[in-house]
């Protein structure tokens, strides 16, 4: 059998596979129909300071080759989630998680950061500046070079553990906002997150979600995803967490390819509670067709020779 081992940001993984944030919870859900310590690790659902119901419903509808949300951000507070959710996701998961942490300001992402610092199952901090369904934060803090560096040097002088900046597919020149995060003391990227999207309802002749906009994710934005691994793989040496309607091994093995070191999926986890397993169990038959013995060293391997 092949090696399915990856490293992210100096941490060892059994494998690739990460469930992205906000389609798994804190884990628990997912516990009660496998043993969720055959994923690599991941990403707990994106974290403020304060509790938040998150946006009016609807706030859920579908695409053609995916799915829009406009959740808003909804999570019990960062206390909640330390004093409740952690102590039972640590009885069904035993490795390092990934901290999905959010703000609508610096000072609240620094908070939220810290909190986090200090709980042992984190191995890693995602900075979420870049969802799409929140005013005046989220992805406010990511379309920009300068509010991308701002917060990302703040968050990092707050916290020891590796700082994984997540990013918004939502911009002209994702390069140069990795560029920024880097140059600001991340130590790994992720992307992408959710595309600004809409629907309308013929009958009603509205659009579908309350919010109007919401996030794209699903197979649809898969090559949308692979481009921007692609050039930000590019223009920086920082290990990338690559996601964005990855639903195969497959779609693994082509996200490795391109630069991810490890690899999200998101929206499959909404139509398969399976499909991070089915996946995982998949990947050795899936190498061993491609000739692939060992993961590490495909990573980034479209880029060579
Ligand atoms: C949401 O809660 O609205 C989605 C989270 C995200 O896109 O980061």
């Amino acid at each position: 059998m092949g090696n399915l081992n990856t490293n992210l940001c100096g941490i060892e993984l059994d494998n690739p596979v990460i469930p992205a944030s906000g389609t798994f919870g804190y884990g628990l859900e997912f516990a009660r129909f496998y043993d969720i310590n055959c994923l690599g690790s991941f990403s707990c659902k994106g974290t403020t300071l304060e509790p938040r119901f998150g946006n009016p419903a609807p706030r859920i509808a579908e695409g053609n080759a995916g799915m829009l949300n406009s959740v808003g951000l909804q999570n019990p507070g960062i206390d909640h989630v330390i004093s409740e959710e952690m102590p039972k996701m640590a009885e069904v998961f035993h490795k390092p998680i990934l901290a999905n942490v959010c703000g609508f300001s610096v000072e609240e992402y620094v908070q939220v950061a810290k909190k986090f610092d200090a709980c042992d199952q984190v191995g890693w901090l995602e900075l979420n500046i870049s969802c799409p369904n929140v005013h005046g934060g989220g992805m406010g803090f990511g379309t920009s070079c300068e509010s991308a560096a701002e917060v990302t040097a703040a968050v990092k002088a707050a916290t020891r553990k590796p700082l994984i900046v997540k990013l918004t597919p939502n911009v002209t020149d994702i390069v140069s906002i990795a560029k920024a995060c880097e140059e600001a003391g991340a130590d790994g990227l992720s992307l992408i997150n959710t595309v600004l999207a809409m629907r309308i309802d013929l009958n009603t002749k509205k659009p579908v979600l309350t919010n109007i906009t919401g996030g794209l994710s699903g197979p649809a934005v898969f090559p949308l995803a692979l481009r921007m691994v692609w050039q930000v793989y590019e223009a920086v040496s920082i290990p990338i967490l690559g996601l964005g309607g990855v639903s195969s091994a497959e779609d693994v093995i082509e996200m490795m390819l391109a630069g991810a070191s490890a690899v999200g999926v998101g929206a499959a986890n909404l139509r398969d509670p399976f499909a991070c397993k089915n996946i995982i169990e998949q990947l050795p038959a899936v190498m061993e067709k491609y000739g692939i013995n060992d993961l590490k060293p495909i990573i980034g391997g479209a880029h060579h020779g």
